[in-house]
């Protein structure tokens, strides 16, 4: 049955784009949106008969203020920040969008090995000292393993990057399995992996099982050339383990895209790290129209009072 004119209500920064594309893609709907910091200006009795809501965080509060809500859709892909949130009950189901985000951070992922292994920086400081150096000759890549924890859609997509850089790819998951692509390990055989890999991409997402799942334990397994790249979530890598490693030589280099802390604190010691490369979580930009594909059946779902389908399991965290 067709419930014209449901309300979904669109609580995100970038509201202004989001909006339209959502209108365009669904026009039966009736969509409101507002910056989180403004959610408290929407009109309380609209907001009161929305049973959608749009969001990345979700404002404390604002549940309470929507009595009938039914269902979330998430912007991004990690719900890490929704699955746990003590005010949403748990049977409103969760949505997520992954879909787009792993030809980003597979680029993300071999722009920045590609750059060690092609010694970017060692060129750069050899032309600004006008320096003809034959010696910088690229390493080799071919044939060199690279582990993948969490393997996904995107994880999935960063695999075949690395595979057609001629990488050697294994992809950590919960439990092993067979798949007709890739040999899929399970991630507690991490530590016996991790003294042949010359890279470990995080791709998981936070929950109860990966929180602190790279810590000094691991990390000891490790040697001067390997590469850690997390494009994960933060708090999959204990901070204080890692600078250790650093320290240690157990791992040569490590670039961070993604924190426990965001925006990181100007005061932090990772900011100025000789080892360490940091990115403003820019590694997986989302863009409302690349997203669309992964939102639309939902949306049309909703939109004729129809169940969500895939959504997360909030037990599971993803
Ligand atoms: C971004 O980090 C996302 O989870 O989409």
């Amino acid at each position: 049955m067709s419930q014209p004119g449901r309300k979904l209500a669109v609580i995100h920064h970038r509201f202004a784009d989001w909006v339209p594309t959502l209108e365009e893609a669904d026009p039966r709907l009736d969509i409101r949106g507002v910056h989180p910091r403004d959610w408290k200006s929407m009109d309380p009795t609209w907001l009161a008969e929305a049973e959608g809501l749009f969001c990345w965080m979700l404002p404390t509060g604002l549940v309470s203020r929507m009595p009938k809500l039914a269902w979330v859709q998430n912007s991004g892909a990690g719900v890490d920040h929704l699955v746990a949130h003590p005010e949403l009950p748990s049977h409103i189901p969760v949505s997520r969008a992954d879909g787009h985000f792993g030809f980003w951070m597979a680029r993300y992922v071999c722009g920045h090995l590609l750059g060690e292994a092609q010694h970017l920086d060692e060129c750069a400081k050899a032309q600004s000292l006008a320096h003809w150096d034959p010696k910088l000759i690229p390493e080799d890549l071919g044939g060199k393993i690279a582990l993948v924890l969490g393997f996904g859609r995107i994880g999935r997509q960063i695999g075949r990057a690395l595979r057609e850089l001629g990488m050697d790819v294994t992809g950590l998951v919960r439990e092993a399995r067979k798949d007709p692509e890739f040999s899929l390990r399970a991630s507690a055989d991490l530590p016996g992996l991790l003294p042949t890999a010359r890279c470990l991409v995080l791709a998981a997402p936070a929950t109860e099982e990966t929180r602190g799942m790279v810590n000094g334990g691991l990390l000891r397994n490790g040697h001067s050339n390997l590469t850690l790249i997390n494009v994960g979530r933060g708090n999959l890598v204990v901070l204080d383990d890692l600078l250790e490693a650093l320290e240690m030589a157990t791992v040569g280099h490590a670039v961070l895209d993604v924190f426990p802390e965001e925006p990181l604190p100007p005061d932090s010691p990772l900011w100025h790290h000789p080892k360490i490369t940091i990115t403003p979580h820019h590694s997986g930009p989302s863009t409302p129209k690349d997203l669309i594909p992964d939102i639309l059946e939902n949306l049309h779902r909703f939109a004729e009072g129809r169940p969500i389908e895939d959504a997360v399991n909030r037990q599971r965290g993803y």
